[in-house]
């Protein structure tokens, strides 16, 4: 159980810990008050960028914490940080076309979680890595 912690970090370097990252954002937005179907989307969400690192950047790390915003109102929320030092990505508008993979992937793991999410933000670099900053906002 968390029990009050409002951030943690997992690391991310097989594919085991998919499966925790998913778990742990299930707890950490499940005790800020999200309904059951935010929940299972943002849980899907950490898993896909989680997935992301294993499959395309071999090792990484997934920050979850609690956010506040006064500009939303006062409105509170969850941030998740997904980054990595991996290859990082040429194009990044083209790997965020819905169908666009370079593994013989679906293609919709980064358009889906973009979809899913209130604020998404991609940033990368070839050689440097991929940084991915996702808010979602309590209804
Ligand atoms: N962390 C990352 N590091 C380097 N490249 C990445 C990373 N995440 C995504 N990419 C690139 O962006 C492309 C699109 O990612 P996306 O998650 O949408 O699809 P996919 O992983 O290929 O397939 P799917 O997620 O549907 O199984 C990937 O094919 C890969 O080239
Ligand atoms: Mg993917």
């Amino acid at each position: 159980m968390l029990s009050m912690e409002t951030e943690m970090l997992t690391v991310i370097d097989a594919a085991v810990d998919i499966v925790t990252a998913r778990q742990r954002g299930r707890e950490l937005a499940l005790e800020l008050g999200f309904n059951g179907a935010d929940v299972t989307l943002i849980a899907a969400v950490i898993s896909e960028v989680a997935r992301n690192i294993v499959e395309h950047a071999q090792k990484g790390e997934i920050l979850m914490s609690a956010v506040n915003s006064a500009r939303e109102g006062g409105r509170s929320g969850i941030e998740i940080i997904a980054r990595d030092e991996g290859p990082g990505i040429r194009d990044v508008a083209q790997a965020m076309q819905y169908g666009y993979s370079t593994r013989k992937g679906l293609g919709v793991g980064l358009p889906g979680a973009k979809w899913l999410m209130d604020e998404f933000n991609i940033a990368s670099e070839v050689g440097r890595g991929t940084t991915i900053t996702m808010k979602k906002w309590r209804r």
